[in-house]
């Protein structure tokens, strides 16, 4: 029971859950700096745990994105709220250096489910997110690799959007997104649906059989040829995310790790989107060991989005192999936070315990070969892409020319909304002929869903895209 002492309860109900008005409302829409303020607005989920959240005009719509690929456990996790306000009245924040009882269990836990080389491995956190996690990726790689500091990115690579992880992000429409480029050295993502060697056999990440694995060699040119001397560190999402939910295929991964040990080149995997079960394991990392019995884990991960299952957090894990980082390298006031390191904490136990990655595999392939079947009558449907509920499907024109089809996806996204479901788009790509390319659908919803979420959502996307197909006539 907690008793306020400066408000009452009264007080603070008032402030926080009374319903808005609308005058409140219009005055915030003037009041916002940023005009990514959409016109709806949500104001929670249907009930805790869901994978519905409501909006504040009423409706009710099944969550395809978990909010930014965050409510992996589906909106306020009840499990998860428990544990904040238990949390909360121990300890909500400390100065950095301290341990706490929470920060221990945690990096502990996590230390034990780390996947491959990672495991016992040493760990940090940040209140910040994903941007924040691959900054302290790149100081630990700059004290561990002292020859420079230059790393290898990838084309359709999204690393988040502060000023350092910028440059490493591709081009994105905006002012600065060069800044700091010369830090950067960026080659080909295995995107064998659309493979610059013209090899036409590659669908849902799985390489053509007759392909050479000409990027790798692409990999190993750049860095021979590269002016000012070997990169110490290489960022890739193993499995694209933002970039259009493109799987590396393994071979790429394991030639890749092989390179970068020959070049003392630390690996670093973003796993912002497919960390903490969304791929049917807990890491796609180890999704690729169990499904390939290859072990291609990296020198250091990234993790954020649902590792706190709502609750902002950052982490940076590391072979234990590599020196730590000192206060001065790696410091922010909050970085040590109680609360989300509790939610991450429950969050692995709820996962592991229920198994809740394996669900995602089993609903995710429920999906996925659906959407596969209804491709046999619409040839819109390009390329479908798992794994488990980390899922793309990705729309064109024409099924042999495979010219992206962007039209589609907007309204198909937006004819679902209309249809109670919200989907995700992946994120806009320029071309090389300068126009933008955005034609992969995301279907990530929470990895709760149970059988009958499953079929609505396959109903749900079968008529809305019928529906924005005929709109497009
Ligand atoms: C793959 C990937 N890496 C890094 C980030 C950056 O994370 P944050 O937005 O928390 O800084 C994101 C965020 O969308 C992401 O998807």
């Amino acid at each position: 029971m907690i008793n306020p002492i400066f408000l009452t309860k009264e007080e603070i109900d008032r402030l926080i859950k009374n319903p808005l008005n609308e005058e409140e409302i219009l005055i915030c829409r003037k009041n916002h700096l940023l005009t990514n303020a959409r016109e709806h607005i949500i104001v929670g989920s249907t009930e805790p745990g869901s994978i519905y959240f409501k909006t504040h005009d009423g409706r009710e719509i099944l969550d395809c994105t978990s909010q930014a690929w965050v409510y992996n456990l589906g909106h306020n996790n009840p499990d998860i709220s428990y544990a904040l306000s238990i949390q909360s009245q121990e300890v909500t924040h400390s100065w950095s250096y301290f341990l706490s009882p929470i920060r221990i269990r945690l990096f502990n836990r996590l230390a034990e489910i780390l996947p491959g080389k990672l495991k016992g491995g040493k760990i940090s956190v940040n209140n910040s997110g994903g941007s924040w996690a691959l900054e302290c990726a790149m100081r630990l790689t700059m004290v561990n690799n002292k020859r420079g500091d230059q790393f290898i990115v990838f084309r359709r690579g999204y690393h988040g959007s502060n000023l350092t992880m910028m440059g490493a992000t591709q081009r994105l429409p905006m002012r600065f997104s060069g800044y700091g480029r010369e830090h950067w050295v960026r080659t080909l993502f295995p995107y064998c649906y659309r493979c610059p060697w013209h090899y036409k056999g590659g669908f849902s990440g799985v390489r053509d059989k007759s392909c050479n694995l000409e990027c790798l060699e692409l990999v190993r040119e750049k860095i021979e040829i590269f002016p000012t001397g070997t990169p110490i560190g290489c960022i890739i999402e193993p499995m694209q995310g933002p970039g259009g939910q493109i799987p590396a295929p393994v071979e790429f991964l394991t030639g890749l790790k092989e390179i970068c040990e020959n070049n003392k080149i630390l690996l670093i995997y973003d796993e912002a989107q497919t960390g903490f079960g969304r791929t049917g394991k807990m890491f796609a990392t180890e999704w690729y060991n169990s499904n390939y019995n290859l072990d291609v884990s990296p020198d250091i991960m990234t993790l954020t989005k649902a590792a706190a299952a709502g609750v902002p957090i950052g982490i940076t894990v590391a072979t234990p192999k590599l020196r730590q980082l000192t206060e001065f390298e790696e410091h922010s006031t909050f970085s040590s936070p109680p609360l989300a390191m509790a939610a991450c904490l429950i969050n692995i136990e709820i996962l592991l315990k229920n198994k809740i990655p394996e669900n995602a595999d089993k609903q995710g392939k429920k999906i996925t070969s659906f959407i596969k079947d209804l491709s046999e009558e619409i040839t819109e449907i390009g390329d479908v892409r798992g794994p488990g509920l980390f899922i793309g499907v990705e729309f064109v024109k024409d099924p042999e020319t495979r010219e992206p089809f962007n039209e589609l996806l907007e309204k198909l996204v937006h004819i679902g909304w209309k249809n109670g479901i919200f989907f995700g788009e992946q994120m806009q790509i320029m071309s090389t002929a300068g126009y933008f390319i955005q034609n992969t659908l995301k279907i990530k919803p929470p990895l709760i869903i149970n059988d009958n979420e499953t079929d609505k959502i396959c109903e749900l996307f079968e008529t809305s895209l019928k529906e924005a197909i005929n709109s497009l006539k």
